[in-house]
């Protein structure tokens, strides 16, 4: 039979879980032989919790450009609680090969998650990734924005994604 029941220790995450589909808006610092970027995507994701034994989301996402002709950037991975004052942690999958540990907490509006590296590996232009997640509970939407240090710039935000539940 389904285990439909929830891990107590994940109940600060519930508005998290589903699936999402919304646009986003990529881009990054240029320098003095590169432009600055500019792209546009669709992004679909699914954060689930199958095993009620353990305090688990299961985390898959990918991006399709805005056109819808173009597959661009995959990951997944899994977030979990790791203890009992709220810390939460991730480990990502990128499908350019970039592993990362996020770590970070669910901040006291109950409705932001954020993240921030503590191991960004075989990457050769990416020094650290900050994640936040924002569940705008009026519109029933889930906003993302990523940034990176990267290719000898400062932390920069890189997307920005606005999802709805689908
Ligand atoms: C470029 C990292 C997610 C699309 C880049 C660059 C880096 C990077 C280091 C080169 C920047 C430069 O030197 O100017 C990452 C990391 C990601 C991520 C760490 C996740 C945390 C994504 C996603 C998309 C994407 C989700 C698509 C929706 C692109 C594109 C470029 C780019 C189109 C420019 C062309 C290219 O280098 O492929 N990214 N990226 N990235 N990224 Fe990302």
């Amino acid at each position: 039979m389904a285990d439909n029941s929830l891990n107590p220790k994940l109940t600060p995450l519930k508005w998290i879980l589903g699936s999402w589909k919304g646009d986003g808006e990529g881009g990054y610092p240029g320098s003095k032989d590169k432009d600055p970027l500019h792209f546009l995507y669709t992004e679909m994701l699914t954060f689930s919790a199958p095993n009620s034994a353990k305090p688990v989301i299961a985390y898959d996402q990918k991006t399709i450009s805005r056109d819808g002709t173009k597959k661009m950037h995959a990951e997944c991975g899994f977030y979990r609680v790791t203890g009992d004052d709220g810390q939460i942690e991730a480990n990502i999958a990128q499908s350019t090969g970039i592993a990362e540990v996020q770590k970070g907490s669910v901040k006291d509006d109950g409705k932001t998650l954020l993240l921030e590296s503590t191991v960004v590996a075989n990457a050769e232009k990416v020094k650290a990734i900050h994640r936040s997640l924002k569940y705008d509970a009026a519109n029933d939407q889930l906003v993302i924005l990523t940034s990176m240090e990267a290719s000898g710039h400062p932390m920069t935000q890189h997307l920005s994604t606005v999802l709805k539940r689908v």
